[in-house]
């Protein structure tokens, strides 16, 4: 599979199997993971992987959706805002990382047949207290993670992409 073809194969799953996730694809798609670049290289991140039920549906409340009760695993991408790489002008790194790490997990994932959907819209501040995080830890995004109960719907948002025209642009000035 080109890249191409495994970038355009990942989508947005939300119907999930209920399936386990073997502990060999688990690791393989967390080393993808653990490869990733950051900013200087300060790797300003943890993932919190959940799959004990009674762990799972404690996280489930803060972000209340049927399908990823399906899930098998949710990942939880934390940042470590003491250990993220500041620009001169004080501007954090960590998100940035924090969304690279996700998406090698995500594309690691798809190539190995599995779904994830990037969940940001949790009540983060919930999320921290279950975990007891300290201020400088952060929840950043969660990603749902199993086999996909569907295939990818042909009309859906995945195929909604600006073109390159409009968002290509050379020798700017
Ligand atoms: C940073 C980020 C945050 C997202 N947060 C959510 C979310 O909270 N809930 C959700 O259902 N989807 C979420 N998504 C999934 C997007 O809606 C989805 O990626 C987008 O519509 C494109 O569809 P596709 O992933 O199938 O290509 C998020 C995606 C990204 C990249």
């Amino acid at each position: 599979m080109t890249f191409l073809e495994l970038a355009r194969s990942r989508y947005s799953v939300r119907n999930y199997l209920p399936k386990t996730v073997e502990e060999e694809k688990l690791n393989y798609i967390l080393e993808c993971g653990r490869v990733a670049p950051s900013a200087a290289n300060y790797q300003p991140w943890m993932i919190n992987v959940v799959r004990d039920p009674e762990v799972k549906k404690k996280l489930e409340e803060t972000y209340n959706r049927d399908w990823l009760k399906q899930a098998p695993v949710i990942l939880v991408f934390i940042g470590d805002h003491r250990k993220g790489w500041k620009r001169g002008d004080g501007k954090d790194h960590t998100d940035i990382d924090i969304a690279i790490i996700a998406d090698h997990v995500t594309l690691a994932a798809a190539e190995q047949g599995l779904g994830t959907c990037w969940i940001c819209n949790f009540n983060a501040v919930k999320c921290a207290e279950l975990m007891n995080l300290p201020d400088h830890l952060e929840p950043i995004a969660y990603l749902s993670l199993g086999y996909p109960a569907d295939s990818m719907d042909a009309t859906s948002r995945h195929l909604k992409r600006r073109s390159l025209e409009e968002i290509i642009k050379f020798d700017h000035v």
